[in-house]
């Protein structure tokens, strides 16, 4: 497919449409051997060479859609730290594809995996929310007056639910219903029956919004047709209002900070780490002599100390400026000594009850880009787009390990590794506000992906249609 060069290079991640024009006009872009510098020439990104600065460009992974009938038993996630069978094992492709929204592991049918994280994103939202169609067994045979309940609204736990549709399919002593509903709560449609007095024994789904599963076998996948894909995007709003808060979630040095910097600078947000917060705590506990282990000590500690976050008051390198009670400890709080006692102590309820209310008074203040382990599911849960980033133990740690050798102190590889995957467990398995993602995070790996291409999809997400400068 020909496009215009700055388009080419805007689509490959390397720079918005502006930044690219300029590039070109700079003579930094080579097509096949030779400098471009006039705006308009047309290129193909999978068969010409193209390189800006001399690096070369690639062409960015085409996106891939494959519906899977999931049998029970299967979970619905990319990974199961109990090794149970995920429905990536089913769909053995070489693309990094997600589950596209949750599937419990008890229910079956339809479920959608893909690498398109703007398209994850509108699906999954609740603004967006689209029917789902689920052909249910229960126990019993419901009247007409139960099914008619379930379409008037019934009351669960959570709050009244209302199913769109609801009639018999296959009445028997035990009998096959359809329900249609439009939103994603957690077992919505299993307590919906259950409330009617027919408890479900098996829950299939059949279609998510356009898309039907039809007669594809259990445990069987299939790709999408171009008319799947493109009946999936229609409807969906081409241009959404931006996000106001934007949650980015993920493990040390899965990219947070550096994406949602580079994102906040270039879409207009202010940036927010709330590490820097725990950080604080553990230096201001260390420097004054409190045990790390003494939870009391430390939440006190805690609960009195003021931290601010500023823009950069040194020309150091810094991001911004870290005071705890006035003090400048922007680089204190980055030695080993913090990076070990951080975990323990954002274990502790009272320093995280003290500094999520801080944080969520900063959220409160205007269009924030802001970045942790739990801000999507416990300090914003609301926030109208959630990124979770990932990349392998080993990718994180050699990241890591370049960035301290890039101070100009020592670092070891497989001591970083060895730290990193200890903090990754101690954040990933402590009883509150676990490091997971949030049910509508849209999730980005970026293990083989660069800055500017994790950079690119992180803009879809915010402009689907392309950022507003870009109308070109
Ligand atoms: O992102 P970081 O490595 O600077 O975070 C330091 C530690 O703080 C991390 O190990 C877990 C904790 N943390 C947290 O529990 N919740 C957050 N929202 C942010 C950080």
């Amino acid at each position: 497919m020909k496009e215009r060069l700055q388009k080419a290079l805007a689509r490959a991640g390397v720079a918005s449409r502006r930044q690219a024009e300029e590039m070109i006009r700079a003579g930094r872009v080579r097509v096949n051997g030779a400098v471009v510098a006039e705006m308009g020439v047309r290129v193909d990104l999978t068969t010409d060479r193209i390189e800006v600065d001399g690096r070369p460009v690639d062409a960015p992974p085409a996106f891939v859609y494959y519906m899977l009938h999931k049998p029970r038993g299967v979970v619905s996630t990319v990974r199961d730290e109990g090794g149970r069978r995920t429905v990536r094992d089913l769909v053995p492709v070489a693309e990094r594809v997600y589950p596209v929204g949750r599937l419990d592991m008890d229910s079956e049918g339809l479920i959608l995996l893909t690498n398109d994280g703007a398209l994850t994103h509108v699906l999954t939202h609740p603004r967006f929310a689209h029917e789902k169609e689920y052909h249910v067994l229960v126990v019993g045979e419901p009247t007409g007056e139960a099914l008619q309940r379930l379409q008037q609204g019934v009351s669960l736990a959570d709050g009244m639910a209302r199913a769109d549709e609801a009639s018999l399919l296959m009445p028997s002593q035990n009998s096959w219903v359809r329900v249609v509903v439009h939103e994603g709560r957690k077992h919505l449609v299993r307590q919906m029956l259950e409330a009617i007095g027919h408890p479900v024994l098996r829950l299939v789904r059949v279609r998510m919004g356009p898309l039907r599963l039809g007669k594809l076998p259990v445990g069987h996948y299939r790709t999408l047709s171009p008319d799947e894909i493109a009946n999936l995007r229609k409807g969906l709003p081409q241009t959404m209002t931006r996000p106001r808060t934007i949650a980015i979630d993920g493990p040390a040095a899965s990219g947070k900070s550096t994406i949602g910097e580079l994102i906040a600078k270039r879409c207009g947000y202010f940036y927010f780490d709330t590490g820097v917060m725990y950080r604080a705590a553990t230096w201001a506990a260390l420097d004054r002599g409190v045990d790390i282990r003494d939870e009391a000590a430390v939440t006190a500690l805690t609960r009195q100390l003021h931290i601010e976050v500023k823009p950069p008051t040194v020309a150091d390198g810094r991001q911004y400026t870290v005071l705890a009670d006035g003090l400048d400890i922007t680089w204190q709080i980055r030695t080993p000594a913090v990076d070990a006692g951080v975990s323990p102590v954002s274990a502790y309820p009272g320093v995280r009850e003290a500094l999520v209310a801080q944080q969520r008074r900063i959220a409160a203040e205007g269009p924030i880009v802001m970045a942790g382990r739990d801000i999507g599911t416990v300090v914003l849960p609301d926030a109208d787009l959630k990124i979770y980033l990932d990349a392998t133990p080993e990718v994180r740690a050699r990241r890591r390990h370049l960035e301290i050798l890039a101070r100009g102190e020592p670092s070891d590889y497989d001591e970083v590794l060895k730290a990193m995957l200890r903090r990754d467990k101690i954040d990933s398995t402590r009883a509150i506000a676990p490091l997971r993602p949030a049910d509508d995070a849209v999730i980005i790996d970026t293990t083989d992906l660069s800055i500017m291409e994790v950079v690119a999809r992180v803009e879809q997400l915010i402009c689907p249609a392309g950022r507003p400068s870009d109308a070109s």
